[in-house]
């Protein structure tokens, strides 16, 4: 009996041990994986990306420098493009309207079905035959896809809270073609600062300070972030050609954000808006690390 009771108190610390080493890796709160993506599936739920207008001022900003990089490279329009953390649909739609030609396809893959319903729905209405969406785990959905299928592969605004992030980049990697190109954003350092400064989180200050990832702000929801440095370094390691780093929203941002005060894209005029545009573009290399993302483009070597 007392063996018994021995070993199962000494199973207990061990328990305890790894639970303590875990809270360690993922910041300041221990990390749980489950209640982890029922929070993410949740967000996706809660903000639609492709309803609000600040997000649709976004979609242009992204879009502008992918474009830009799509023709540059010569990414064929009756290639494949796989959008992971599709959302509602924001990228893959638009490329579907704007690049894609008969014979090519879009891939979008989400883990929340409510956000595939709304993407699904536009799809119908606009009838747009090249895209195909699909409920799932962008983890498992990546890792039965067969190497150097995809032409691009969008990774957009889904790292910044996606535990094993570096894993999934080396999987994007080994299913894009050869000379394939990522297009991905990721949250910086700076951003994550701002934002915890500005809501009074000074609790969580050291731990961005000296981590790249954990449970943050009180939320149970495990988030990343890094220098541009690191992330840009990160990428060529793994097998990448970095093209261009681009802050998204150098000068505004969504309610909530630290520069919104400065600028909502949703309240201002036409006028404005084109001047907010023009000013974000302009600074967007100079200062990458600014916005509320960074947003790499990167090529397979
Ligand atoms: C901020 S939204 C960005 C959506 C889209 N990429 C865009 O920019 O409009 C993040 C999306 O990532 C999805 N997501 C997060 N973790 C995921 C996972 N492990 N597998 C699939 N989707 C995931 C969420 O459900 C959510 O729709």
């Amino acid at each position: 009996m007392y063996r018994i009771t021995h070993l199962f108190i000494r199973a207990f610390e061990k328990a305890l041990h790894i639970l303590h080493k875990w809270d360690e890796r993922f910041g300041g709160r221990t990390f749980r994986a489950e209640r982890h993506r029922k929070l993410v599936i949740r967000s996706a739920e809660c903000h639609s990306m492709t309803g609000d207008a600040d997000e649709a001022y976004y979609r242009d900003q992204y879009w502008f420098w992918m474009e830009k990089y799509f023709r540059e490279n010569h990414v064929s329009p009756v290639g494949s493009f796989l959008d992971l953390g599709c959302g509602q649909g924001r990228f893959s739609s638009l490329i579907a309207e704007h690049y894609v030609r008969s014979g090519g396809k879009v891939v979008g893959v989400d883990i929340s079905p409510e956000a595939i319903r709304v993407a699904e729905a536009y799809k119908e209405e606009k009838n747009l035959s090249s895209t195909e969406y699909r409920v799932d785990d962008l983890v498992p959905f990546l890792k039965q896809s067969k190497d150097n299928s995809f032409d691009a592969v969008l990774f957009i605004e889904v790292a910044f809270f996606l535990p094993g992030w570096e894993s999934v980049t080396k999987e994007i990697l080994r299913v894009l073609k050869p000379g394939g190109l990522l297009c991905a954003s990721f949250r910086s350092r700076y951003f994550s600062l701002l934002y915890s400064i500005a809501c009074g989180k000074w609790s969580d200050v050291p731990v961005i300070l000296e981590k790249k990832e954990g449970v943050l702000w009180n939320t149970d929801i495990h988030f990343v972030w890094g220098s541009n440095d690191e992330t840009k370094q990160f990428l060529e390691e793994t097998g990448f050609d970095v093209l261009g780093v681009m802050g998204i929203g150098n000068c505004s941002g969504i309610e909530g954000d630290p520069l919104a005060p400065v600028a909502r894209p949703s309240g201002l005029d036409e006028e404005e808006t084109k001047l907010l545009m023009k000013s974000e573009l302009a600074v967007a290399e100079s200062v990458p690390d600014a916005g509320r993302y960074m947003f790499y483009v990167a090529k397979k070597k």
